[in-house]
């Protein structure tokens, strides 16, 4: 066993290249010029120990006083005591509490033992196969690709579709629309849902789905979806898997409708604190007028 020590500091340049090993193998970070570049931008969102520990961190959106534990490497029996010590360097750094990483139901008990508790729980759904389902076209609705200049827009919808804790903020959505292949719907010129998709290591991901709340149930979910399973089956990807909310009853319904099957556990989030999930603050732009 090692002797050396577990406590968790932030890291030096040093520790980069056995950092970016790990994270490399999980899909964190892409480049060792990216991870270089979160490094330099804050130091303390890459904590390490001697003993060969990684924790992660990012803010997890502009708009919340959280900071997101996107990935930990450390025994089990170290993880209360990390996750004890990375709420102190978040709240160092002017942030109320820490998100734990997606921990799988079997993986929970560390997390419970320092103290935290559930605030989310989703499951993975997978598509095994990709067969052709022709979606119906919705009337008036149109499909584009999008580029950067919808940021705005879709910033909006966001708004419109998902809690504060869900929506993207800028930084998010800017990062998104460079990396995912992104197709939006119109309706009489306006911009109505979009659907988010990449490749990721050989199989497909869809990353996001939204419809504004007005539009929904015509048949425009479904429509930008078999877009996106269309693309991804012609890209030659065999798999295509997406996260959401357990709970969330009508994008499952409508994911099973194209043959996705929950896999796996589900996955939580913790937290040390109260974070409300499901609560939106209307902006007042939008009360506004
Ligand atoms: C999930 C979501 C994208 C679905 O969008 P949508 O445009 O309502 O999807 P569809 O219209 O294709 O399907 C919804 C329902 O309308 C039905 N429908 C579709 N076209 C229809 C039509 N012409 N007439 C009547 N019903 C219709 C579908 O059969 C489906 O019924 P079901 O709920 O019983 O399965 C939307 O609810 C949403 O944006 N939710 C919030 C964001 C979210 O949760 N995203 C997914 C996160 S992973």
């Amino acid at each position: 066993m090692s002797s050396r020590s577990h406590a968790l500091r932030m890291a030096e340049e040093r520790d980069l290249a056995r950092v970016f090993a790990l994270a490399r193998q999980d899909g964190v970070f892409a480049s060792m010029e990216e991870l270089r570049d979160a490094w330099a931008r804050a130091p303390w969102t890459v904590q390490v120990s001697d003993a060969g520990d990684v924790a992660l961190l990012d803010r997890w959106r502009e708009h919340l006083p959280l900071v997101a534990v996107n990935a930990l490497w450390s025994p089990e029996r170290s993880v209360p005591s990390h996750m004890t010590a990375l709420r102190a360097v978040a709240r160092a750094h002017g942030f109320d509490d820490v998100l734990s990483p997606f921990v799988p139901e079997e993986l929970l008990d560390p997390y419970v033992r320092a103290g935290m508790r559930v605030v989310h729980t989703g499951v993975t759904m997978a598509l095994r196969q990709h067969a052709f389902i022709a979606s119906a076209p919705v009337r008036g609705v149109e499909l584009e690709l999008a580029d950067e200049s919808v940021l705005e827009q879709l910033l909006a919808l966001d708004i419109e579709c998902f809690s504060d804790f869900w929506r993207y903020d800028v930084r998010l959505m800017r990062e998104y629309l460079g990396s995912d292949r992104t197709v939006i719907a119109r309706h009489e010129g306006a911009i109505v849902g979009y659907a988010m998709c990449r490749i990721d290591r050989g199989h497909g991901v869809i990353g996001r789905l939204a419809v504004a709340p007005a539009h929904r149930g015509h048949g425009i979910g479904g429509l930008l979806l078999g877009d996106a399973l269309g693309y991804l089956e012609r890209q030659g990807t065999q798999r295509t898997v997406l996260y959401t909310q357990a709970d969330n009853e009508q994008a499952q319904r409508l994911y099973a409708r194209f043959g996705f099957e929950q896999t796996g556990s589900r996955k939580h989030l913790l937290a040390f604190g109260e974070v409300d999930t499901e609560k939106s603050v209307v902006p007042w732009s939008h009360v506004v007028r």
